[in-house]
Order: structure tokens, then C-alpha cells, then sequence
């Protein structure tokens, strides 16, 4: 599981970062753990921890590429990945200013910033085929199913969890679930509360999983 937002770097005190509380990837811990799985949780910079619980590892990461340092140690030795984290698109570019802290001047700076490469889609590249990879996708309801799907294809997932922008800030939650033939899933009703949608999602997330690993067996 992974959650919260990047920090990337601008000086030594300075950092991009986004809005992403943690708060979902924490519900989504939880009702793992509650569920009798084991977590590692990877969580970003000032995102919402859930309890401790014996069955729940926590790690911490800043930047994206700590982020993907960590995945790429951990995802080997787990089944299912949930990709929560709100990471970068952008970082600045940093040289040996890092050292330092930028000072005051009187004329305007600008900050060069380089692409960060998809963590996820750069996951579907390592050899771990019983795993199960799914992401997720912020886009604004009226474009949210079309550009989910395109996302859910680009980055080789075995599923995507489509989110409404608009329920970003929101203690409640209008997901679905896509799968790549197509179909999709969501809980009854309209928006529910975050953590009632996150045992759902275990429910649904670990439901694939056990048919991708008994298709394979088969
Ligand atoms: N993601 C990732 N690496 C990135 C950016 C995003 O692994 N550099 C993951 C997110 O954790 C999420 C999924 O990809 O599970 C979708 O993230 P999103 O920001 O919606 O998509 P982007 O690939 O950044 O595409 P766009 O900027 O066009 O929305």
C-alpha cells in the first residue's frame, strides 16, 4: 500500500509538494490489516498514519524517488500492490544547491523541472507475475471512466480505482473499480464514508487477486 503525497526537493528547507492527506491509503491499511492481511504501508511526508497493529509495517518516504527505491525492494516479496500515493509529475531540477537554502534576491528565479517516470507503469517491467497492481485515478467526473481506462492500459495495472476530483477533500467517496476486459465495479449506493469504501475495496482487490493467482495455477 502506498499513500500521502511526494516532497521533491527544491534546497536543503525547500519542496514541490501536493495536497494529498494519506487519508484513503491509511483506511485502506487498516481494513487490510482488520481483514487478516499482512501491510507494508509506504506513506509520504506528513500523510495520516493509521494505528499500529502487529500486522501492519510502516515506512516512511519523501520524494519519488525514495518512493520507488522502496518499491522496488519491497514489491518482490508482496502479493498486492494499492498505488495511493499522490507522486510527481514534475520534480525541480536540483544541482549541488541541495547543499544549501536559494537566497533573497531582488530579481525573479525560475525552477527547471524534469519529469519523473512512472513508478507504476516502470513496475510491470519487473518479474513478479503472480502480483497484482492496482492504481488509481483523480479526474474530473465528467471525463473520469474514459481517462481511468487509458491509465488503467498505460500502466499495465490489473485494475484501476476511478475517484471524482471533485470528491478529493471530501469525507466521502464515489469510487470504482475498472478491470482491463472492461467491466467494472462499485460498492451499492451513492458516496459512501472513506473507511467503508476502503473494506469494500479489500474485499474487491483481494477477490481479484485469488482469481489471477487460480487462473494462473489452472
Ligand atoms: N503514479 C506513479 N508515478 C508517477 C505518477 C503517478 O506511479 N510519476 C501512479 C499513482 O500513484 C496512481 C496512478 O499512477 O496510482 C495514477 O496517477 P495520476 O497522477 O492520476 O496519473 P499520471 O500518470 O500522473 O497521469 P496524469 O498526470 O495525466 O493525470
Amino acid at each position: 500500500m502506498t499513500s500521502g503525497p511526494t516532497w521533491e526537493p527544491i534546497d536543503a528547507v525547500r519542496y514541490l509538494g501536493n495536497r494529498s492527506s494519506g487519508r484513503m491509503g491509511a483506511e485502506i491499511a487498516r481494513a487490510a490489516v482488520e481483514a487478516g492481511h499482512r501491510v507494508t504501508l509506504l506513506a509520504g511526508p506528513s500523510s495520516i498514519e493509521p494505528d499500529a497493529h502487529p500486522d501492519l509495517e510502516i515506512a516512511r518516504f519523501q520524494s519519488a524517488a525514495d518512493l520507488d527505491r522502496e518499491l522496488r525492494e519491497r514489491w518482490p516479496d508482496h502479493d498486492l500492490l494499492l498505488m495511493a500515493a499522490a507522486v510527481a509529475d514534475y520534480r525541480p531540477r536540483t544541482s549541488d544547491a541541495t547543499d544549501g537554502k536559494t537566497r533573497r534576491g531582488s530579481d525573479a528565479i525560475s525552477l527547471v523541472l524534469d519529469p519523473v517516470p512512472d513508478l507504476l507503469a516502470g513496475l510491470a517491467d519487473l518479474p513478479h507475475p503472480r502480483g497484482t497492481r492496482i492504481g488509481f485515478a483523480l479526474e474530473p467526473a465528467d471525463h473520469l471512466l474514459e481517462r481511468a481506462a487509458d491509465k488503467l492500459a498505460r500502466k499495465r495495472l490489473h485494475a484501476i480505482v476511478a475517484n471524482p476530483l471533485e470528491t478529493m477533500e471530501s469525507d466521502r467517496i464515489e469510487g470504482t473499480l475498472l478491470l482491463p476486459d472492461g467491466r467494472s465495479t462499485r460498492p451499492e449506493g451513492a458516496a459512501i464514508g472513506k473507511r467503508e469504501f476502503a473494506q469494500w475495496l479489500v474485499r474487491e482487490a483481494f477477490r481479484l487477486h485469488a482469481a489471477r493467482v487460480a487462473a494462473t495455477a489452472g
